[in-house]
């Protein structure tokens, strides 16, 4: 049987928390949102309010719905202030030792009866679940980019989760008017582990000198209809966290497909993580993206 949630906490308010804590507020729920200092915690609240703040102005949202919003978004840099959550949702850096030093941190402190999930795009659930006092309770919740907009949240049960603690998530997600597909706990669930080949595929299109970045972009919009060109989409998810994906996928499934791309691998050491540092496979310092010319 599925449990009531009524009070949300979200660890991690950057690309990925600050849209979670917005749709979830959005939803009716009270929500806290944990971050590791007041500056990093102010900068994913103010994104939140600029969004409110812009659906006021295109009238999609009256000013009174805004602020009730805003009014049930609560931040933190405590952990303690998760102790009253029913259901805890993490979503910090894609790397395995920091959340696992996270979930020992909120289950010291959370309640009997709450249910934790991670929106890890492509970590084995089970790893983090096993790290708790409560497996049971763990699941995935994975939410894509940007979460205030799309319609699907991958919902993941691993080998420990109980059907409750799924039920739960799978009727939370549906709450939020989310499209919620079950999903086995294998690296990438569904749409990374055919999302992630296809980015990686079209860099290595660009390595061969099959196009420049902007055909190979402007080609899959016109000819497949996708709203993004794979090389401005691997941008938006943020070329680190696609590296990040496509290491684990690999060892996970030892196929070539998988593999890290030595262009990518130079990006990364060039600090080129996509739109958040400003350059990626596009300059984003101007008006419009331009190609970046170190590529
Ligand atoms: N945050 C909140 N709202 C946003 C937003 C953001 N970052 N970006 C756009 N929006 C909203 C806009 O406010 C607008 O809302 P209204 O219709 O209410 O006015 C709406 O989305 C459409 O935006 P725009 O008109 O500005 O632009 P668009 O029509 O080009 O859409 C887009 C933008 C939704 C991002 C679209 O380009 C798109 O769907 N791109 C593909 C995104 C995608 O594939 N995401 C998945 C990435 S993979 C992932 O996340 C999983 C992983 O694990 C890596």
């Amino acid at each position: 049987m599925a449990q009531q949630i009524k009070k949300v906490g979200v660890v991690g308010a950057g690309l990925m928390g600050h849209g979670i804590t917005q749709v979830t507020a959005q939803s009716g729920y009270e929500v806290v949102v944990r971050e590791v200092d007041e500056a990093t915690l102010q900068q994913g609240l103010g994104k939140i309010e600029k969004q409110l703040a812009r659906a006021v102005e295109k009238g999609k949202s009256t000013q009174e719905d805004a602020d009730g919003v805003r009014a049930r978004i609560h931040g933190t840099i405590d952990y303690g202030e998760l102790a009253g959550c029913d259901l805890v949702i993490e979503a910090i850096t894609e790397d395995l030792e920091l959340k696992l030093a996270m979930w020992k941190e909120v289950d010291a402190r959370a309640k009997d009866g709450a249910v934790f999930a991670t929106n890890t795009s492509s970590l084995p659930v089970v790893d983090q679940a096993a790290v708790t006092k409560r497996p049971e309770s763990f699941v995935g919740l994975h939410y894509f980019n940007p979460a205030q907009v799309m319609k699907l949240v991958e919902v993941v049960r691993c080998v420990t989760s109980s059907e409750d603690a799924f039920q739960t998530a799978l009727q939370f997600a549906q709450s939020q008017g989310k499209l919620a597909i079950p999903t086995r706990d294998r690296a990438g669930f569904i749409v990374n582990r055919l999302l992630v080949p296809y980015m990686l595929d079209a860099i290595r299109a660009l390595e061969e000198g099959v196009g420049s970045a902007q055909e190979i972009d402007e080609a899959m919009k016109a000819g497949a209809a996708h709203p993004m060109g794979p090389l401005t989409l691997a941008d938006f998810v943020g070329l680190d966290t696609l590296g990040s994906i496509c290491d684990v996928m690999f060892d996970e499934f030892r196929e070539r497909r998988f593999a890290r791309p030595p262009g990518l691998r130079k990006m990364l050491a060039a600090g080129w993580y996509g739109r958040k540092s400003g350059i990626g496979f596009y300059d984003y310092s101007g008006e419009t993206p331009l190609e970046n010319p170190g590529i």
